[in-house]
């Protein structure tokens, strides 16, 4: 195999408001379904035999969890593969080391990442590493395209904070298709100033690849491109069909990521019980952990959330719902009492410097289903430069068919507001993010500042299908 190495080149939310409201919502969602002649088993938090054929519902999986691997050395290889989704039928996938989503990385911040990587499809890829800040030549750029049989070598310190991020394929107009298929996998980073809140760990610290799919007759993950976005028909929890977690009566930490290539998930627990956000893209928040009845994620955005199971019995089960497509996305069974130490921190999670003084302010219009301020993405044209260390304020627009879920390469922002729309900043949008919704009628701004790397980096829209098609830009931070 030809391996050719990295080139160089230039509470303030009403929680409990909300929480009241969402639990009409579900009941009112509990009434409809039983209209629908349908149980609405995904309510009960008690009681026994809910989870498991009730509803007409299947028989429950398994929750898989993905092998953790460290980022020093490590070899991965996309290629198609043949996996067991739960059900215990096989289906074709593409997956990294066969793996579907692929091995998590787990680094500690000032790791070091090296990471052989083997291009197994038919079809040219990259690696991008979402939320990662690493130089031009390792972040997946579709210029920095991986030819089928080749190999690239992406190297990278891992020099921030503690957060999830993830990495996925990001060849030219292919991106959909290749997630779509499979590819994706999540990459944590630790840190001193995690380490010392004590928060769940091991068996309590869980990962939550969310994603849609759409299957062939044989059972086979398959995709259609379409303008509007994909929208699959069937959830997918870390590749798990109609998954399902035995707890603890515990405290656990989830680390979700929304990896659909257009679904916006709007998640809640089926008891009303909130979600504790303590953070998201970037780590944790500098705020208290800030409970929320419900939470809207879009392709790309991740969530660092705590979910208390103490009050519970052993046979109970809730369920983590997405409102909006009305799916039970995971089942939680309550197996064992158990007495750990450790509580929900009570204050500030993180210290986070806000930026602020921006020199300049920047605005991009998401037009039509494929243009930045007009224009459709063309690999070659280089769209703005952006001066290191100098901090900026980039206005999101919307010239409608949003969902648009902006995603920017190479640092990481601070969203200051939001008009219009939602018409507020949400509790999971504090601290650091690298991905924000922006729906129609919002106007979004953040603040930027890149310190970093100098080179080449993009920004698009990341409901995939809009990004294949042109919406993104390269910019250039000089
Ligand atoms: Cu997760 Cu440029 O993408
Ligand atoms: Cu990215
Ligand atoms: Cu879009």
């Amino acid at each position: 195999m030809k391996k050719s190495d990295g080139k160089t080149r230039g509470m303030a939310d009403k929680p409990f408001d909300d929480h009241r409201r969402a639990f009409m919502r579900t009941t009112a969602l509990a009434a409809g379904l039983l209209s629908a002649g349908i149980a609405p088993f995904a309510l009960a938090a008690k009681g026994g035999n809910s989870g498991n054929g009730g509803g007409g519902q299947t028989a429950r999986n398994p929750l898989r969890i993905p092998p953790t691997i460290a980022p020093g050395g490590a070899a991965l290889t996309a290629a198609p593969a043949s996996v067991n989704l739960g059900g215990g039928k096989l289906s074709s996938v593409l997956a990294y080391n066969g793996f579907f989503p692929g091995p998590t990385f787990r680094a500690n911040s000032g790791d070091a990442a090296d990471i052989a990587f083997t291009n197994g499809l038919s079809a040219e890829t990259t690696i991008h590493w979402h939320g990662m800040i690493v130089p031009p030549a390792a972040d997946g750029h579709p210029m920095d395209a991986v030819m089928p049989g080749a190999g690239y070598a992406y190297r990278f310190p891992v020099a921030q904070r503690a957060c999830l991020n993830w990495y996925h394929p990001h060849p030219h107009m292919k991106t959909g298709e290749q997630v779509a298929l499979g590819l994706a996998g999540a990459f944590i980073v630790n840190d001193a100033e995690e380490a010392a809140l004590n928060l769940p760990s091991g068996l309590y610290e869980v990962p939550l690849i969310l994603r849609d799919a759409d299957f062939d007759n044989s059972g086979n993950l398959s995709y259609t491109a379409k303008s509007s976005g994909f929208l699959g028909k069937t959830p997918l929890v870390n590749g798990t069909l109609s998954p399902k977690l035995q707890v603890d009566t515990a405290i656990y930490r989830f680390r979700v990521l929304n990896g659909a290539n257009a679904r916006v998930f709007r998640l809640a627990l089926s008891n009303g019980a909130p979600l504790v956000v303590i953070g998201n893209d970037g780590g944790l928040l500098d705020t208290a952990p800030a409970p929320v009845a419900e939470i809207e994620l879009s392709p790309g955005e991740r969530l660092d959330i705590l979910v208390d199971f103490r009050g519970l019995a052993v046979g109970d089960k809730l369920m983590l719902r997405c409102l909006s497509a009305g799916w039970d996305l995971l089942e939680f069974a309550v197996a064992r009492a158990v007495t750990v130490a450790g509580e929900i921190p009570a204050g500030a999670l993180s210290t986070i410097t806000p930026l602020a003084d921006p020199v300049l302010t920047r605005e991009f219009s998401f037009d039509g289903m494929s243009r930045i301020n007009g224009k459709v993405y063309d690999m070659h044209r280089i769209d703005f430069q952006v001066p290191l260390d100098q901090t900026e304020r980039w206005r999101f627009k919307t010239g409608g068919n949003a969902p648009h879920p902006v995603h920017v390469h190479g640092a990481s922002f601070q969203v200051v507001s939001r008009t219009g729309g939602r018409g507020r900043v949400l509790p999971w949008e504090r601290g650091w993010k690298d991905t924000v919704l922006l729906l129609d009628g919002e106007t979004v701004d953040v603040l930027i500042r890149f310190e970093a790397y100098r080179g080449l980096y993009v920004m698009h829209c990341h409901k995939l299908e809009h990004e294949d098609m042109g919406m993104m830009a390269n910019f250039e931070v000089i």
